[in-house]
Protein backbone atom coordinates (compact mmCIF):
# COMPACT_ATOMS: atom_id res chain seq x y z
CA UNK A 1 0.00 0.00 0.00
CA UNK A 2 1.49 3.63 -0.99
CA UNK A 3 2.24 5.91 2.13
CA UNK A 4 3.67 9.38 2.89
CA UNK A 5 6.77 9.92 4.53
CA UNK A 6 9.35 12.88 4.22
CA UNK A 7 12.74 12.43 2.17
CA UNK A 8 15.46 14.36 2.73
CA UNK A 9 16.54 15.92 -0.17
CA UNK A 10 20.21 17.26 -1.45
CA UNK A 11 20.08 20.86 -0.06
CA UNK A 12 18.97 19.47 3.14
CA UNK A 13 15.37 20.37 3.11
CA UNK A 14 12.19 17.93 3.74
CA UNK A 15 9.77 17.66 1.46
CA UNK A 16 6.56 15.00 2.09
CA UNK A 17 5.95 12.63 -0.43
CA UNK A 18 3.61 9.71 -1.81
CA UNK A 19 6.11 6.57 -0.73
CA UNK A 20 6.75 2.69 0.08
CA UNK A 21 8.68 2.07 2.83
CA UNK A 22 10.90 -0.32 0.71
CA UNK A 23 11.50 2.30 -2.27
CA UNK A 24 15.19 1.41 -3.66
CA UNK A 25 17.34 3.13 -6.69
CA UNK A 26 16.49 1.41 -10.14
CA UNK A 27 18.66 -0.59 -11.81
CA UNK A 28 21.29 1.51 -14.08
CA UNK A 29 22.48 0.89 -17.44
CA UNK A 30 25.95 1.24 -18.09
CA UNK A 31 27.95 3.45 -20.81
CA UNK A 32 31.01 5.23 -21.83
CA UNK A 33 32.26 7.61 -19.38
CA UNK A 34 31.47 10.89 -20.32
CA UNK A 35 29.20 10.39 -22.70
CA UNK A 36 27.02 7.51 -21.53
CA UNK A 37 25.09 6.04 -23.88
CA UNK A 38 24.92 8.38 -26.11
CA UNK A 39 26.45 6.90 -29.23
CA UNK A 40 24.37 3.77 -28.87
CA UNK A 41 21.16 5.56 -28.69
CA UNK A 42 21.86 7.94 -31.20
CA UNK A 43 22.81 4.39 -33.49
CA UNK A 44 19.34 2.65 -32.52
CA UNK A 45 17.21 5.11 -30.78
CA UNK A 46 13.86 2.65 -31.80
CA UNK A 47 15.49 -0.71 -30.84
CA UNK A 48 16.86 0.72 -27.39
CA UNK A 49 13.27 1.59 -26.59
CA UNK A 50 11.69 -1.69 -27.27
CA UNK A 51 14.44 -3.22 -25.59
CA UNK A 52 15.50 -1.51 -21.83
CA UNK A 53 12.33 -2.67 -20.35
CA UNK A 54 13.69 -6.34 -20.09
CA UNK A 55 15.90 -5.03 -17.24
CA UNK A 56 13.15 -3.86 -15.29
CA UNK A 57 9.35 -1.63 -15.81
CA UNK A 58 12.05 1.34 -14.31
CA UNK A 59 15.55 1.92 -15.51
CA UNK A 60 18.40 4.86 -15.41
CA UNK A 61 20.90 5.69 -17.88
CA UNK A 62 22.71 8.37 -18.96
CA UNK A 63 22.94 10.20 -22.51
CA UNK A 64 23.25 13.57 -24.08
CA UNK A 65 25.01 14.53 -20.53
CA UNK A 66 21.21 13.95 -19.24
CA UNK A 67 20.06 11.10 -16.38
CA UNK A 68 17.41 9.60 -17.65
CA UNK A 69 14.98 7.10 -16.07
CA UNK A 70 13.12 5.54 -18.75
CA UNK A 71 9.87 4.29 -17.24
CA UNK A 72 8.19 1.27 -19.07
CA UNK A 73 4.75 0.07 -17.03
CA UNK A 74 1.47 2.17 -18.27
CA UNK A 75 0.38 2.08 -14.56
CA UNK A 76 3.50 4.08 -13.89
CA UNK A 77 2.94 6.47 -16.58
CA UNK A 78 -0.43 6.85 -16.02
CA UNK A 79 0.63 8.13 -12.39
CA UNK A 80 2.87 10.71 -13.74
CA UNK A 81 1.03 12.07 -16.78
CA UNK A 82 -2.45 11.91 -15.07
CA UNK A 83 -3.41 10.74 -11.38
CA UNK A 84 -0.27 12.72 -9.73
CA UNK A 85 0.60 15.14 -13.05
CA UNK A 86 0.89 17.92 -10.25
CA UNK A 87 4.13 16.62 -9.17
CA UNK A 88 6.08 16.32 -11.96
CA UNK A 89 7.09 19.26 -14.86
CA UNK A 90 8.58 19.19 -18.44
CA UNK A 91 11.82 19.77 -17.16
CA UNK A 92 14.81 20.75 -18.79
CA UNK A 93 15.72 18.71 -21.28
CA UNK A 94 12.08 19.75 -23.02
CA UNK A 95 12.30 23.79 -21.90
CA UNK A 96 15.70 23.93 -23.08
CA UNK A 97 14.78 22.57 -26.12
CA UNK A 98 11.67 24.60 -25.93
CA UNK A 99 13.93 27.77 -25.69
CA UNK A 100 15.98 27.28 -28.75
CA UNK A 101 13.03 27.50 -30.52
CA UNK A 102 9.64 29.26 -28.85
CA UNK A 103 10.33 30.08 -25.43
CA UNK A 104 6.89 31.11 -24.52
CA UNK A 105 5.20 28.50 -26.90
CA UNK A 106 2.65 26.39 -24.85
CA UNK A 107 4.16 22.76 -25.20
CA UNK A 108 6.93 24.93 -23.07
CA UNK A 109 5.62 26.52 -20.14
CA UNK A 110 4.96 25.92 -16.96
CA UNK A 111 2.29 26.52 -14.08
CA UNK A 112 0.03 29.27 -14.11
CA UNK A 113 1.39 30.72 -17.04
CA UNK A 114 0.99 26.97 -18.89
CA UNK A 115 -2.65 26.95 -17.24
CA UNK A 116 -3.26 30.45 -18.89
CA UNK A 117 -2.15 30.08 -22.61
CA UNK A 118 -3.94 26.01 -22.48
CA UNK A 119 -7.26 28.12 -21.25
CA UNK A 120 -6.63 30.40 -23.87
CA UNK A 121 -5.68 28.18 -26.88
CA UNK A 122 -8.36 26.16 -25.55
CA UNK A 123 -11.05 28.65 -26.26
CA UNK A 124 -9.40 29.25 -29.80
CA UNK A 125 -9.84 25.82 -30.60
CA UNK A 126 -13.26 24.08 -30.24
CA UNK A 127 -14.67 21.19 -31.91
CA UNK A 128 -16.27 24.27 -33.90
CA UNK A 129 -13.55 25.04 -35.39
CA UNK A 130 -11.94 21.56 -36.05
CA UNK A 131 -15.59 21.27 -37.88
CA UNK A 132 -14.90 24.61 -39.98
CA UNK A 133 -11.44 23.05 -41.20
CA UNK A 134 -12.64 19.70 -42.19
CA UNK A 135 -13.85 20.91 -45.51
CA UNK A 136 -10.55 22.43 -46.19
CA UNK A 137 -9.09 18.80 -45.55
CA UNK A 138 -10.68 17.48 -47.94
CA UNK A 139 -10.46 19.63 -50.45
CA UNK A 140 -6.40 19.90 -49.82
CA UNK A 141 -6.50 15.62 -49.70
CA UNK A 142 -8.58 15.92 -53.27
CA UNK A 143 -6.44 18.41 -55.17
CA UNK A 144 -3.18 16.46 -54.02
CA UNK A 145 -4.49 13.72 -55.71
CA UNK A 146 -5.43 15.00 -58.55
CA UNK A 147 -2.20 16.22 -59.12
CA UNK A 148 -0.68 12.93 -59.63
CA UNK A 149 -0.89 11.02 -62.67
CA UNK A 150 -1.87 7.54 -63.00
CA UNK A 151 1.30 5.29 -62.93
CA UNK A 152 3.27 7.60 -61.05
CA UNK A 153 5.58 7.05 -58.25
CA UNK A 154 5.34 9.74 -55.29
CA UNK A 155 7.59 9.91 -52.13
CA UNK A 156 4.53 9.71 -50.23
CA UNK A 157 6.41 11.18 -46.51
CA UNK A 158 7.30 15.10 -49.04
CA UNK A 159 3.84 14.78 -50.47
CA UNK A 160 1.91 14.42 -47.34
CA UNK A 161 4.02 16.67 -45.33
CA UNK A 162 3.21 19.55 -48.24
CA UNK A 163 -0.63 18.23 -47.48
CA UNK A 164 -0.22 18.63 -43.98
CA UNK A 165 1.52 22.29 -43.84
CA UNK A 166 -1.09 22.91 -46.10
CA UNK A 167 -4.32 22.36 -43.92
CA UNK A 168 -2.33 23.99 -40.74
CA UNK A 169 -1.28 26.82 -43.09
CA UNK A 170 -5.00 27.26 -44.00
CA UNK A 171 -5.87 27.05 -40.15
CA UNK A 172 -2.83 28.89 -38.44
CA UNK A 173 -2.74 32.07 -40.72
CA UNK A 174 -5.55 32.11 -43.47
CA UNK A 175 -3.11 32.81 -46.41
CA UNK A 176 -3.09 32.09 -49.92
CA UNK A 177 -1.39 29.54 -50.85
CA UNK A 178 0.31 30.41 -53.59
CA UNK A 179 1.13 33.43 -51.64
CA UNK A 180 5.10 34.81 -50.98
CA UNK A 181 3.87 35.14 -47.36
CA UNK A 182 3.27 31.17 -47.21
CA UNK A 183 6.71 30.47 -48.62
CA UNK A 184 7.95 32.37 -45.30
CA UNK A 185 5.85 30.21 -43.81
CA UNK A 186 6.90 26.94 -45.33
CA UNK A 187 11.08 28.09 -44.77
CA UNK A 188 10.40 28.55 -41.16
CA UNK A 189 9.01 25.22 -40.96
CA UNK A 190 11.91 23.36 -43.09
CA UNK A 191 14.60 25.29 -41.19
CA UNK A 192 12.67 24.47 -37.92
CA UNK A 193 12.72 20.68 -38.67
CA UNK A 194 16.29 20.72 -39.44
CA UNK A 195 17.58 22.63 -36.55
CA UNK A 196 15.41 20.11 -34.19
CA UNK A 197 16.90 17.02 -35.40
CA UNK A 198 18.09 15.04 -32.75
CA UNK A 199 20.86 14.02 -35.12
CA UNK A 200 21.71 17.73 -34.46
CA UNK A 201 21.41 18.34 -30.98
CA UNK A 202 23.61 14.70 -30.30
CA UNK A 203 25.87 15.86 -32.09
CA UNK A 204 25.65 19.40 -30.26
CA UNK A 205 25.81 17.47 -26.95
CA UNK A 206 29.10 15.87 -27.93
CA UNK A 207 31.26 18.59 -29.91
CA UNK A 208 29.62 21.70 -28.84
CA UNK A 209 30.48 24.53 -31.81
CA UNK A 210 31.43 27.78 -30.85
CA UNK A 211 30.46 28.87 -34.38
CA UNK A 212 26.88 29.38 -35.74
CA UNK A 213 26.73 26.35 -38.13
CA UNK A 214 24.92 26.81 -41.56
CA UNK A 215 21.71 24.55 -39.96
CA UNK A 216 21.59 27.81 -37.07
CA UNK A 217 22.06 30.06 -39.59
CA UNK A 218 19.06 28.88 -41.95
CA UNK A 219 17.11 28.74 -39.00
CA UNK A 220 17.87 32.33 -37.49
CA UNK A 221 17.17 33.75 -40.78
CA UNK A 222 13.88 31.95 -41.73
CA UNK A 223 12.68 32.74 -37.88
CA UNK A 224 13.77 36.27 -38.11
CA UNK A 225 11.61 36.85 -41.48
CA UNK A 226 8.53 34.63 -39.78
CA UNK A 227 8.45 36.50 -36.48
CA UNK A 228 8.81 39.74 -39.06
CA UNK A 229 5.54 38.52 -41.25
CA UNK A 230 3.18 37.34 -37.39
CA UNK A 231 4.07 41.09 -35.91
CA UNK A 232 2.89 42.42 -39.78
CA UNK A 233 -0.16 39.73 -39.26
CA UNK A 234 -1.25 40.70 -35.98
CA UNK A 235 -1.01 44.43 -36.89
CA UNK A 236 -3.58 44.28 -39.24
CA UNK A 237 -5.82 41.55 -38.31
CA UNK A 238 -6.27 43.54 -34.94
CA UNK A 239 -8.25 46.24 -36.83
CA UNK A 240 -12.03 44.71 -37.41
CA UNK A 241 -12.04 44.21 -40.91
CA UNK A 242 -8.93 42.45 -41.53
CA UNK A 243 -9.78 39.73 -38.76
CA UNK A 244 -10.60 36.44 -39.75
CA UNK A 245 -11.43 33.47 -38.12
CA UNK A 246 -7.70 31.72 -38.28
CA UNK A 247 -5.61 30.98 -34.85
CA UNK A 248 -3.56 34.51 -35.62
CA UNK A 249 -6.55 36.33 -35.86
CA UNK A 250 -8.28 35.01 -32.95
CA UNK A 251 -4.88 35.11 -30.62
CA UNK A 252 -3.94 38.61 -32.22
CA UNK A 253 -7.49 40.04 -30.84
CA UNK A 254 -7.69 37.48 -27.64
CA UNK A 255 -7.38 38.82 -24.19
CA UNK A 256 -6.64 37.43 -20.70
CA UNK A 257 -9.35 37.75 -17.92
CA UNK A 258 -7.20 40.48 -16.70
CA UNK A 259 -7.82 42.16 -20.22
CA UNK A 260 -3.92 42.19 -21.10
CA UNK A 261 -3.32 40.57 -24.46
CA UNK A 262 -0.47 38.48 -26.13
CA UNK A 263 2.83 40.43 -27.69
CA UNK A 264 3.76 39.66 -31.53
CA UNK A 265 6.72 37.49 -30.19
CA UNK A 266 3.78 35.19 -27.77
CA UNK A 267 1.56 34.88 -31.04
CA UNK A 268 4.80 33.88 -33.04
CA UNK A 269 5.83 31.60 -30.16
CA UNK A 270 2.51 29.59 -30.46
CA UNK A 271 2.26 29.74 -34.16
CA UNK A 272 5.70 27.92 -34.07
CA UNK A 273 4.59 25.55 -31.51
CA UNK A 274 1.46 24.71 -33.60
CA UNK A 275 3.78 24.46 -36.56
CA UNK A 276 6.19 22.28 -34.73
CA UNK A 277 3.60 19.93 -33.11
CA UNK A 278 1.27 19.71 -35.74
CA UNK A 279 2.72 19.07 -39.08
CA UNK A 280 5.21 16.01 -39.20
CA UNK A 281 3.19 14.74 -36.57
CA UNK A 282 0.07 13.84 -39.06
CA UNK A 283 1.78 13.79 -42.15
CA UNK A 284 4.18 11.29 -40.77
CA UNK A 285 1.12 9.18 -38.96
CA UNK A 286 0.00 9.31 -42.70
CA UNK A 287 2.48 7.95 -44.84
CA UNK A 288 2.86 5.39 -42.01
CA UNK A 289 -0.85 4.32 -42.68
CA UNK A 290 -0.45 4.65 -46.51
CA UNK A 291 2.06 2.65 -46.55
CA UNK A 292 0.69 -0.30 -44.15
CA UNK A 293 -2.56 0.05 -46.90
CA UNK A 294 -0.11 -0.56 -49.75
CA UNK A 295 1.26 -3.42 -48.01
CA UNK A 296 -1.77 -5.01 -47.34
CA UNK A 297 -4.75 -5.84 -49.39
CA UNK A 298 -7.11 -7.07 -47.22
CA UNK A 299 -6.73 -4.14 -45.20
CA UNK A 300 -7.41 -2.31 -47.74
CA UNK A 301 -10.12 -4.13 -49.19
CA UNK A 302 -12.50 -4.02 -46.24
CA UNK A 303 -11.40 0.22 -45.88
CA UNK A 304 -12.83 0.64 -49.31
CA UNK A 305 -15.50 -1.70 -48.37
CA UNK A 306 -16.75 0.78 -45.10
CA UNK A 307 -15.64 3.73 -47.54
CA UNK A 308 -18.20 2.69 -50.18
CA UNK A 309 -21.10 1.69 -47.94
CA UNK A 310 -21.13 5.22 -45.79
CA UNK A 311 -20.07 8.05 -48.49
CA UNK A 312 -20.90 5.92 -51.65
CA UNK A 313 -19.66 8.04 -54.64
CA UNK A 314 -19.77 11.53 -52.69
CA UNK A 315 -16.23 13.03 -50.63
CA UNK A 316 -15.92 12.19 -47.01
CA UNK A 317 -17.55 14.47 -44.48
CA UNK A 318 -16.60 15.06 -41.06
CA UNK A 319 -20.46 13.88 -40.17
CA UNK A 320 -19.42 10.66 -41.61
CA UNK A 321 -16.79 9.73 -39.02
CA UNK A 322 -19.22 8.36 -36.49
CA UNK A 323 -19.54 5.68 -38.92
CA UNK A 324 -15.95 5.35 -40.35
CA UNK A 325 -15.52 2.75 -37.46
CA UNK A 326 -12.72 1.05 -39.48
CA UNK A 327 -11.30 4.19 -40.74
CA UNK A 328 -10.15 4.79 -37.61
CA UNK A 329 -9.09 1.35 -36.50
CA UNK A 330 -6.74 1.69 -39.28
CA UNK A 331 -5.50 5.02 -37.83
CA UNK A 332 -5.14 3.82 -34.78
CA UNK A 333 -3.25 1.35 -35.71
CA UNK A 334 -0.92 2.53 -37.78
CA UNK A 335 -0.21 5.19 -35.11
CA UNK A 336 0.41 2.15 -32.19
CA UNK A 337 2.98 0.53 -34.44
CA UNK A 338 4.79 4.04 -35.90
CA UNK A 339 3.82 6.60 -33.09
CA UNK A 340 5.06 10.02 -34.25
CA UNK A 341 5.91 11.29 -30.59
CA UNK A 342 7.90 8.22 -29.74
CA UNK A 343 8.38 9.33 -26.15
CA UNK A 344 7.36 12.03 -23.65
CA UNK A 345 9.44 14.12 -20.94
CA UNK A 346 8.52 14.79 -17.50
CA UNK A 347 10.76 15.66 -14.44
CA UNK A 348 9.62 15.21 -10.71
CA UNK A 349 9.39 18.67 -8.94
CA UNK A 350 11.46 16.79 -5.86
CA UNK A 351 13.02 13.44 -4.95
CA UNK A 352 10.07 10.82 -5.44
CA UNK A 353 8.80 7.67 -5.54
CA UNK A 354 7.45 5.66 -8.24
CA UNK A 355 6.18 1.95 -7.92
CA UNK A 356 9.05 0.61 -5.67
CA UNK A 357 11.70 2.98 -7.74
CA UNK A 358 13.51 6.53 -5.42
CA UNK A 359 13.95 8.65 -7.99
CA UNK A 360 16.10 12.11 -7.15
CA UNK A 361 14.52 15.30 -8.19
CA UNK A 362 16.80 16.52 -11.70
CA UNK A 363 16.09 13.02 -13.18
CA UNK A 364 14.27 13.01 -16.48
CA UNK A 365 11.85 10.79 -16.65
CA UNK A 366 11.25 9.44 -20.80
CA UNK A 367 7.86 7.42 -20.98
CA UNK A 368 8.67 5.81 -24.06
CA UNK A 369 5.56 5.43 -26.38
CA UNK A 370 6.98 3.33 -28.81
CA UNK A 371 7.90 0.55 -26.58
CA UNK A 372 4.80 0.46 -24.75
CA UNK A 373 2.79 0.35 -27.63
CA UNK A 374 4.97 -3.12 -29.15
CA UNK A 375 5.47 -4.21 -25.22
CA UNK A 376 3.84 -8.06 -25.89
CA UNK A 377 3.12 -8.18 -22.34
CA UNK A 378 -0.07 -5.40 -23.43
CA UNK A 379 -0.32 -6.22 -27.21
CA UNK A 380 -1.19 -9.88 -28.95
CA UNK A 381 1.56 -10.06 -31.66
CA UNK A 382 2.65 -6.10 -31.18
CA UNK A 383 4.58 -6.15 -35.11
CA UNK A 384 1.58 -7.07 -36.79
CA UNK A 385 -0.71 -4.53 -38.79
CA UNK A 386 -4.38 -5.31 -37.31
CA UNK A 387 -6.92 -2.31 -37.69
CA UNK A 388 -9.47 -5.39 -36.15
CA UNK A 389 -8.19 -5.42 -32.33
CA UNK A 390 -9.74 -1.92 -32.70
CA UNK A 391 -13.21 -2.98 -33.14
CA UNK A 392 -15.34 -3.78 -30.52
CA UNK A 393 -17.99 -6.65 -30.48
CA UNK A 394 -19.32 -8.79 -33.97
CA UNK A 395 -16.16 -6.94 -36.47
CA UNK A 396 -13.55 -7.73 -34.28
CA UNK A 397 -13.89 -9.52 -31.20
CA UNK A 398 -11.13 -8.39 -28.67
CA UNK A 399 -9.33 -10.82 -27.07
CA UNK A 400 -8.91 -11.69 -23.53
CA UNK A 401 -5.31 -9.63 -23.33
CA UNK A 402 -6.96 -6.88 -25.90
CA UNK A 403 -9.86 -6.72 -22.88
CA UNK A 404 -7.39 -6.26 -19.73
CA UNK A 405 -4.71 -3.61 -21.39
CA UNK A 406 -4.22 -1.07 -19.35
CA UNK A 407 -5.46 1.77 -20.87
CA UNK A 408 -1.68 3.83 -21.05
CA UNK A 409 -0.77 0.85 -23.36
CA UNK A 410 -1.85 3.15 -25.70
CA UNK A 411 -1.36 7.05 -25.67
CA UNK A 412 -0.20 8.63 -29.05
CA UNK A 413 -1.19 11.82 -27.70
CA UNK A 414 -0.25 11.56 -24.13
CA UNK A 415 -2.33 12.08 -21.11
CA UNK A 416 -3.74 14.30 -18.23
CA UNK A 417 -3.94 18.27 -18.34
CA UNK A 418 -0.91 18.69 -21.02
CA UNK A 419 -2.64 15.78 -23.32
CA UNK A 420 -2.63 16.94 -26.92
CA UNK A 421 -4.24 20.59 -27.54
CA UNK A 422 -4.59 19.29 -31.45
CA UNK A 423 -5.93 15.83 -30.75
CA UNK A 424 -9.45 16.36 -32.08
CA UNK A 425 -7.99 18.80 -35.40
CA UNK A 426 -5.23 15.57 -35.89
CA UNK A 427 -8.08 12.57 -35.80
CA UNK A 428 -10.30 14.44 -38.25
CA UNK A 429 -7.15 15.27 -40.45
CA UNK A 430 -6.41 11.84 -40.42
CA UNK A 431 -9.59 9.88 -40.83
CA UNK A 432 -10.63 12.59 -43.81
CA UNK A 433 -7.09 12.03 -45.57
CA UNK A 434 -7.01 8.41 -45.76
CA UNK A 435 -10.67 8.34 -46.41
CA UNK A 436 -10.42 10.91 -49.52
CA UNK A 437 -6.75 9.08 -50.97
CA UNK A 438 -8.49 5.72 -50.59
CA UNK A 439 -11.65 6.36 -52.58
CA UNK A 440 -10.11 7.72 -55.23
CA UNK A 441 -6.68 5.76 -55.42
CA UNK A 442 -4.66 2.67 -54.97
CA UNK A 443 -1.25 2.93 -53.41
CA UNK A 444 1.41 0.18 -55.04
CA UNK A 445 4.33 0.00 -52.66
CA UNK A 446 7.99 0.61 -54.70
CA UNK A 447 9.83 1.13 -50.99
CA UNK A 448 9.29 -2.74 -49.86
CA UNK A 449 10.53 -2.07 -46.38
CA UNK A 450 10.47 0.38 -43.92
CA UNK A 451 13.22 1.67 -42.33
CA UNK A 452 12.05 4.29 -39.72
CA UNK A 453 14.41 6.65 -37.64
CA UNK A 454 14.06 8.97 -35.03
CA UNK A 455 13.83 12.71 -36.10
CA UNK A 456 11.75 15.51 -34.51
CA UNK A 457 8.78 13.15 -34.93
CA UNK A 458 9.19 9.30 -35.76
CA UNK A 459 10.90 9.44 -40.11
CA UNK A 460 9.37 7.16 -42.55
CA UNK A 461 12.25 8.06 -44.81
CA UNK A 462 11.73 8.86 -48.22
CA UNK A 463 8.54 5.87 -48.86
CA UNK A 464 7.74 5.46 -52.54
CA UNK A 465 5.01 4.21 -53.80
CA UNK A 466 3.23 4.34 -57.19
CA UNK A 467 -0.41 5.44 -57.73
CA UNK A 468 -2.86 4.12 -59.22
CA UNK A 469 -6.47 5.83 -59.95
CA UNK A 470 -9.36 3.89 -59.30
CA UNK A 471 -11.60 3.67 -62.31
CA UNK A 472 -14.72 4.79 -60.08
CA UNK A 473 -13.14 7.16 -58.29
CA UNK A 474 -15.26 10.48 -57.44
C1 LIG B 1 -0.87 12.54 -35.14
C2 LIG B 1 -0.78 13.79 -34.73
C3 LIG B 1 -0.31 14.24 -33.36
C4 LIG B 1 0.26 13.52 -32.35
C5 LIG B 1 0.59 12.03 -32.31
C6 LIG B 1 0.50 14.45 -31.26
C7 LIG B 1 1.07 14.10 -30.04
C8 LIG B 1 1.20 14.96 -28.97
C9 LIG B 1 1.68 14.58 -27.67
C10 LIG B 1 2.14 13.18 -27.28
C11 LIG B 1 1.65 15.67 -26.87
C12 LIG B 1 1.94 15.73 -25.38
C13 LIG B 1 3.39 15.96 -25.08
C14 LIG B 1 3.65 15.95 -23.58
O1 LIG B 1 2.79 15.64 -22.76
O2 LIG B 1 4.79 16.25 -23.23
C15 LIG B 1 1.18 16.78 -27.68
C16 LIG B 1 1.05 18.07 -27.22
C17 LIG B 1 0.62 19.12 -28.01
N1 LIG B 1 0.14 19.04 -29.30
FE1 LIG B 1 0.02 17.35 -30.42
N2 LIG B 1 0.09 15.69 -31.64
C18 LIG B 1 -0.43 15.61 -32.91
C19 LIG B 1 -0.98 16.64 -33.64
C20 LIG B 1 -1.14 17.93 -33.21
C21 LIG B 1 -1.75 18.99 -33.97
C22 LIG B 1 -2.38 18.82 -35.35
C23 LIG B 1 -1.65 20.13 -33.21
C24 LIG B 1 -2.15 21.53 -33.52
C25 LIG B 1 -2.78 21.88 -34.58
C26 LIG B 1 -1.00 19.78 -31.97
C27 LIG B 1 -0.74 20.65 -30.94
C28 LIG B 1 -0.21 20.30 -29.71
C29 LIG B 1 0.07 21.25 -28.65
C30 LIG B 1 -0.17 22.75 -28.71
C31 LIG B 1 0.60 20.51 -27.58
C32 LIG B 1 1.06 21.06 -26.23
C33 LIG B 1 -0.07 21.00 -25.21
C34 LIG B 1 0.34 21.46 -23.81
O3 LIG B 1 1.50 21.35 -23.43
O4 LIG B 1 -0.57 21.93 -23.09
N3 LIG B 1 -0.71 18.44 -32.00
N4 LIG B 1 0.90 16.31 -28.95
Amino acid sequence: MAETHTVQSDDGTSTSKTNRSNAERPPRLRGFPLIGRTLSIARDPLEFLESAREYDDVVVYEAYGTEFALVSDPALVETILVSRADEFRKGEFETGFGELIAPSGIAFTEGERWRRQRNLLQSSFTPDRVRSAADGMVTEASALVDGWDDGETIVLRDALSAYTLRVLSRTLFDLPLEDDRTAIVRRATTALDEYASPRRLALESIVPSWLPTPAERKYENAMGDLEALVADLVETRRTKDAAGDDLLSLLARAEYPDGTRLTPTEIRDQLVTFLFAGHETTATTLTFACWLLADDSAVRSELERELEAVCGDRDPTIADLEDLEYTEAVVNEAMRLYPPITSIYREPCAETVLGNHLIPAGTTLQLPVYGIHRDDRWWSAPEAFRPERWLNGSNGGLTRDDRERPEYAYYPFGGGPRHCLGMRFAMVELQLALATLVSKIVLEQVTESLEPSLGVTLDPGSVEARVRKRENSR
